[in-house]
């Protein structure tokens, strides 16, 4: 396996993701418990993490002599760069200016980095994010591939098979640092590469059985991927001392509640309350036209059923919750300055403390396209591992004004019309989301010689990696046409259909 040492950079995690991606086990440690890490688990290489601190400040954080004493690979990563040379007997001095974004190295001399992978002479892109430079090598280092802004781009001791990069190999934007880095765990550690998800699987639920022991575990079922594959393996781990929560509060999109609590109850046997709590979300939107006062509602009301029916089943001493690494890294925010709240969204953030239960969180290390490759793992359908992502207050954000039971059973007509013309067209996997969305306007038309007056439906499909950004997806006009025309046959209601031409930024993907 291999250690990282984590110096407490914002994405520490990739480089976990980056060594899974080759096949490779890694455990992450804090730097201040990375000793007793080494120790448990006689790692075959260790990854130094990148960090907000300077080596220049007292007290800043060090690797524990020991990993450099012990004979095996080291790769140092920005600040775990700096960090080794200085430990090692070489200089660091702050940099009158940083480095941050693009830059390219070129490849000075061979080194068991680059075997199969670089040549001499090469120059390559990498992303750059720092302050603090090297100034003079440790003993037995040299340089194999240098930068304009940083002489010491890589730097190794081959004798000792210690490496150290100035750039950050495990983000995206360094195009062959997942190489790289596959280099060093395979190559220079001499580990096999064979770890595979279902070993994670196995890994999770001895770790879930040790955590839990004989308690019991309660988990909110949102219909989404994350919380389907958390439940389903808190499952496999603990059984019966599972019991899944189910709060349905009736803007779910066509069919979809079913599907939930069949493939929950039938299909793998799980615990399960299916709380109908249509009645209680649309009378309490009944009135409710702003956005945000929506989605605060919404967003209360299932705390508080959640919180009514956990009370019910009684006596859980846990709270399961399907968090994957991006809500992690928001909810902890390294950005100084409160951000903006553009839009409050729907999570059961304060739940744990409020109901003083102890969270169990599996999913925390992954990203969102490798929990879809757990569920596949633990047999879940692919039509619900695959599925778009869909926001927690559920339809009420895609009616802008009021929500009725009426226009929510008309849009989840529509949409479920516009996903069925998407998937047949082979569209489905290439869209980030795609969904419709009833306005409150109405216009008139004409259908059978007869004048109708009816709402307007709005299709968006967009394309994205992370939601943060989007596109508009460029469907062909005779697809666009073929879904307006079945939308208005088919959905009473609706006399219209308009496509969102719009990215994010500037408008959001949901309307509300
Ligand atoms: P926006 O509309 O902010 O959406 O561009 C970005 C992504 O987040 C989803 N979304 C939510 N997901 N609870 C969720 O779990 C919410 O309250 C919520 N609001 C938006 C949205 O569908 C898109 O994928």
């Amino acid at each position: 396996s291999i250690l990282i040492v984590d110096f407490g950079s914002q994405v520490t995690q990739l480089i976990a993701r980056r060594v899974r991606e080759a096949g490779v086990y890694s455990e992450i440690a804090p730097f201040n418990t990375a000793a007793e890490a080494f120790a448990r688990m006689q790692p075959k290489g260790i990854i130094l993490s990148g960090g907000p601190s300077s080596v220049m400040w007292e007290d800043s954080p060090r690797a524990p002599q020991a990993l450099f004493d012990a004979g095996i690979p080291i790769l140092g990563i920005c600040y775990g760069q700096q960090t080794m040379m200085q430990q090692l007997g070489g200089n660091v001095e702050g940099g009158e200016s940083g480095e941050f974004g693009r830059a390219f190295i070129e490849v000075k001399k061979p080194c068991a980095l680059f075997d199969g992978l670089w040549t001499t002479g090469d120059k390559h892109q990498v992303w750059m994010s720092h302050g603090d430079k090297v100034t003079t090598l440790a003993p037995g280092f040299e340089v194999v591939a240098t930068s304009e802004g940083a002489p010491y781009a890589i730097t190794a001791n081959e004798a000792k098979r210690f490496y150290a990069t100035q750039f950050h190999p495990e983000v995206v934007h360094t195009p062959d640092g997942a190489k790289l880095l596959a280099n060093f765990v395979r190559h220079v550690c001499g580990l096999a590469g064979d770890w595979t998800m279902a070993e994670f699987r196995a890994a999770k639920i001895a770790e879930i059985r040790a955590q839990v022991g004989e308690g019991r575990v309660i988990c909110g079922l949102s219909g989404g991927v994350d919380s389907a594959v958390a439940a389903v393996l808190i499952h496999e781990a603990i059984g019966d001392q599972l019991t899944c929560v189910f709060v349905d509060h009736g803007l779910m999109r066509l069919g979809e509640a079913e599907q939930v609590v069949s493939l929950f109850r039938e299909h793998y046997g799980i615990k399960l309350v299916h709380v109908n709590a249509e009645d209680r979300f649309l009378g309490g939107l009944a009135g409710l036209t702003d956005p945000e006062k929506k989605r605060k509602f919404i967003g209360g009301e299932f705390i508080k059923v959640f919180e009514e029916e956990a009370a019910k089943v009684g006596g859980a001493d846990f709270l399961a919750q399907g968090t994957l690494y991006p809500d992690v890294i928001e909810s902890v925010s390294f950005t100084g300055g409160p951000s903006v709240t553009i839009k409050s969204h729907h999570n059961v953030g304060g739940l744990p403390e409020r109901m003083n239960m102890k969270l169990v969180e599996p999913l925390r290390e992954l990203f969102k396209d490798e929990v879809r490759v757990l569920g596949k793992e633990l047999g879940l359908p692919d039509i619900f591992v695959g599925r778009h992502p869909f926001p927690g207050p559920g339809l009420a954000i895609r009616i802008p004004g009021e929500v009725t039971k009426e226009r929510c059973d008309i849009l989840r007509k529509a949409d479920f019309i516009y996903l069925e013309e998407i998937r047949n067209a082979g569209l489905y996997d290439a869209i980030w989301q795609a969904f419709a969305v009833l306005l409150p306007v109405r216009t008139v038309g004409v259908m059978g010689d007869l004048r109708t007056y009816d709402s307007v439906c709005a299709v968006r499909a967009v394309t994205s990696t992370d939601g943060m950004t989007a596109d508009i997806y460029p469907f062909d006009a005779a697809f666009l046409s073929r879904v307006a025309t079945r939308i208005i046959n088919e959905v009473k209601g609706i006399n219209r259909v308009v496509y969102d031409y719009t990215s994010k930024p500037p408008g959001t993907i949901e309307w509300e």
